[in-house]
């Protein structure tokens, strides 16, 4: 029988670490919904201690998501693991994840410690961690650079002392697949009590083997497998979460092994992470990259044509990625379209469903045929729930190669009233940003990012959509939108104001947090 690996989705801690992948508590819940309903195991909600904010998403996620283990991490020292036990408190399974490094080089320059005070504040941490919560995972910092024998024994120990996971990650992506897995093996055939313990790895692709390496180490022995959605994570990221997947499912017959998670919401997930972090994909990107089920040359079309093996490996479906054209168009049916949600996995309320089947008959209206895609990018586009403080009313831009590009933009506010202002910019989409600030006040926001792309490139021509992203920041905090249109200065605008709605509604979640 196929050997079950526990997958532990680090997407909202390590992810969340990479540069300008930083998300909103409400878009960190969205992300820890997609991961139970993926099916992962665990997941590692963040770094309760790293700020008032880590602390507060990792207590919303442990309180709310049910049906898998929540953990939080926290450096091997009592206050961290206070505030992650404080955060996860609520959880339904929580679980302490407490690390140490153990390698010479970080010993002596990062920790100034000996081997011994690492090994005495390994285990320390570990009991302490255990009189809080019944479930510890204990992680050896830049474990592969590490000594063995030293590692054995922080190993033996930490397990004594109660850890019911060690981890045992490849921090700096330094690893080769086959010296990885002979450390696993080494593992297994050198420390007494280690059958006591899920074994866990941790890599990270610095050299493109993340992926590699994780697998390797499954087939000797590791339970667990760390990883990210789409490989965030640190620097060059972690191993990807689709790609283990995949690599298992594809080649059952090699790996033997399975996971709990249903590879039909891969694709969705995937989206549902860029979304929130507003950093996409590179096309060619393994499984989830826009062209991975693409075939470009007429060699490759012709094969697929005569039979899919030929040049595909796993099928479009087995990663839940949408290829159907929807059949209805203008005249359809709300429950049609209800039921294409739920199909595309979108479980909505009934309020939801009413702004997304106006949405989607004004989209309809544009367009003669509506995808799958531009269903999910509609999706994807609106607010999910946060209020809307600004709403798009209406604009009107006047543009070209020897003019100044003027954009009168009119927002509605919550109250109803309506405001209008008209600015100047280098093009339609700048000039309408500058219309938007003077409206709102918003000379302390700063657009880092911005970015358009065509949602579904099979669509020929002027109906197809455009989707932006645009990545906010003030007071050195970021919030990240989207927005979909036929019109590429109505995508930018709603994205620019998705963003900024999302920041009003958390700065005044705040105000009254603190006011109570
Ligand atoms: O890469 C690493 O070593 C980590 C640990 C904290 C698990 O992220
Ligand atoms: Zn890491």
């Amino acid at each position: 029988m196929a050997r079950q690996i526990k997958l532990f989705d680090t997407t909202l801690r390590d992810g969340e670490q990479s540069p300008g992948c930083s998300m909103n508590l409400q878009d960190k819940l969205e992300v820890a919904e997609s991961l139970a309903s993926l099916g992962v195991d665990i997941i590692e909600a963040g770094f309760a201690i790293a700020s008032p904010g880590d602390f507060k998403s990792v207590q919303a996620i442990a309180k709310s998501i049910r049906g898998v283990t929540i953990a939080s991490l926290s450096r091997a020292l009592e206050k961290d693991i206070d505030a992650s036990w404080e955060a996860l408190r609520e959880a339904e399974s929580p679980r302490i994840h407490t690390f140490l490094a153990t390698s010479p080089l970080h010993m002596e320059y990062k920790l100034k410690k000996t081997p011994d005070q690492v090994y005495e504040q390994a285990v320390a941490m570990v009991k302490y961690a255990r009189n809080l919560c019944g479930d510890v995972e204990f992680s050896l910092e830049d474990a592969s650079r590490s000594e063995p024998e030293f590692m054995y024994r922080v190993i033996e120990g930490v397990i004594a002392a109660g850890a019911s996971t060690v981890n045992i990650p490849d921090t700096v992506g330094y690893a080769v697949p086959e010296e990885y897995a002979a450390l696993i093996r080494n593992i297994r055939n050198n420390v007494p009590n280690v059958d006591k313990a899920v074994l866990s790895v941790h890599c990270h692709n610095d050299l493109g083997l993340g992926v590699a390496n994780s697998l390797a180490a499954a087939l000797a022995g590791a339970d667990q497998i760390e990883c990210t959605i789409n490989g965030l994570g640190e620097r060059a990221g972690n191993a990807a979460l689709e790609e283990i997947v995949m690599n298992l499912y594809t080649r059952k017959e090699y790996y033997n092994m399975t996971t709990r998670v249903d590879s039909t919401r891969i694709w969705q997930t995937s989206r549902k992470v860029s979304k929130a972090t507003g950093v996409r994909c590179q096309p060619n990107k393994a499984i989830v990259g826009d062209n991975a089920f693409a075939h470009e040359s007429g060699i490759h079309q012709h094969g697929v044509l005569a039979n899919r093996a030929t040049y595909e490996i796993m099928t479009p479906e087995s990663i839940g990625l949408p290829h159907n054209k929807m059949v209805l168009g203008k005249h359809s049916g709300r429950h049609a379209f209800e039921e294409r949600l739920a199909y595309l996995g979108h479980r909505v309320s009934e309020e939801r469903l009413n702004e997304l089947f106006e949405a989607f008959k004004e989209l309809a209206d544009k367009k003669k045929t509506v995808s799958d895609r531009d269903i999910e990018a509609m999706v994807s586009g609106s607010s999910s729930g946060i209020p809307e403080s600004f709403q798009l009313d209406r604009f009107v831009i006047n543009s070209g190669s020897s003019m100044t590009a003027t954009s009168v933009v009119r927002l509605k506010l919550r109250d109803g009233t309506k405001v209008e202002k008209v600015a100047i910019g280098d093009g339609p989409v700048d000039a309408s940003f500058n219309a938007v600030d003077k409206i709102i006040g918003g000379s302390e926001i700063k657009l880092e990012d911005y970015n358009l792309q065509i949602v579904d490139a099979t669509d020929t021509g002027a109906d197809a959509q455009g989707e932006s992203h645009v990545r906010i920041t003030r007071d050195g905090r970021t919030w990240n939108g989207s927005g979909v249109s036929t019109d590429i200065v109505e995508s930018s605008l709603r994205a620019y104001l998705f963003a900024i709605n999302a920041m009003l509604y958390d700065l005044e979640q705040e105000k009254t947090r603190s006011a109570q």
